[in-house]
């Protein structure tokens, strides 16, 4: 079982319809796809389920807001597949060939932040270290668990804009990390940034574990899958020169990058959340539509490569 961080801390970049499209792309190749919504704003969520049956029907102890208080209230976390479930429209189009599960977010997750770091603080350095580490790995501890269940070939990690503790988290959790961003100035000038504190989280947590007595960590490595190009605007099939030349920075600053981009059409994705199922998947797609979704499936066919799903 595979696990991916999708992230990056600029807002608005494509995270979460990159996120939607690629697990509803996987599972239709017959891909057993586990999402986890850690984003307090619940766009996964509501991408895949509609709010007012969310509301109604979802049970409050099923989100992940719930799970984390429950570790902070200082119990047994609660295994995390008891917190997954099927949404039925997007699964209905697998034709059941893979499946597409969800781990829902929660508006209050945002407190989980706050309660996670007023954990953190206190003691001596050994007991800060021990707590950093036990306070960064409750996701990676969970889903080390669920992998014994054999459900899943991945699981993709919608992350917020942000670097709080449910971030860091994730990326303690994940095998790779996957990073959308627009192709303009303030986009890709994050990248730099973000990689930096992937870099020291990983760094701080490796050498944490090496005094960290009596228990055994093993190190982690996300590996940075590289940065996929959203919204990208063409002409003559190729991306705008104002955008080429970010596409072109990025890559001579050594950034790893995926070849196929993300095309802008605001009508196809600013509607799919509604649909409740991701653009990749629709039937009877129009002449731009195809284009999208072509953009897409190829993009899934570098990233299926990549990580050697
Ligand atoms: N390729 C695209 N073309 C046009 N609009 C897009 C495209 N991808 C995403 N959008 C739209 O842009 C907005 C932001 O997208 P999305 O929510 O996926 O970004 P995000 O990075 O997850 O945002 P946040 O940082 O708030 O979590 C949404 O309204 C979405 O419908
Ligand atoms: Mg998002």
């Amino acid at each position: 079982m595979k696990v991916v961080s999708v992230m990056n801390y600029k807002g608005g970049v494509g995270k979460t319809t990159v996120t939607a499209n690629l697990a509803g792309d996987l599972a239709f190749r017959g891909y057993n796809v586990l999402l986890i919504d850690v984003d307090p704003q619940t766009n996964l969520t509501f991408s895949f389920i509609q709010p007012d049956i969310w509301n109604k029907s979802f049970p409050n102890s099923k989100t992940l807001k719930k799970w984390f208080d429950n570790i902070i209230d200082g119990n047994t976390p609660t295994p995390l597949i008891d917190l997954t479930f099927d949404p039925e429209t997007v699964n209905k189009l697998l034709e059941g060939k893979g499946r597409l599960s969800l781990i829902s977010s929660d508006l209050g997750l945002i407190n989980v932040d706050v309660d996670l770091a007023s954990k953190l603080g206190g003691g001596n350095i050994g007991q800060i270290k021990k707590s950093f580490l036990k306070n960064h790995k409750w996701l990676a501890n969970g889903l080390k668990e669920l992998e014994s269940n054999n459900l899943y070939d991945i699981v993709l990690i919608d992350c917020p804009p942000n670097f709080n503790i449910v971030t860091k988290n994730s990326i303690v959790a994940s095998d790779y990390i996957l990073i959308p961003a627009k192709p303009d100035y303030l986009s890709t000038l994050g990248i730099d940034y973000l990689l930096r504190h992937v870099k020291q989280l990983v760094k701080d947590f490796n050498d944490f574990i090496k005094s960290d007595d009596g228990i055994v960590h093993k190190e982690i490595n996300p590996q940075i899958l590289g940065v996929l190009f959203t919204m990208v605007q063409t002409h003559g099939g190729e991306p705008i020169a104002a955008q080429r030349q970010y596409i072109n920075q990025t890559k001579e600053l050594g950034f790893a990058t995926f070849t196929p981009y993300i095309k802008e059409n605001k009508t196809i994705f600013g509607n799919a959340p509604e649909a409740g199922y991701p653009v990749v998947l629709k039937i009877g797609a129009n002449k731009t539509e195809k284009e999208v979704i072509q953009g897409i499936e190829e993009f899934t066919n570098e990233f299926i490569k990549k990580i050697n799903l």
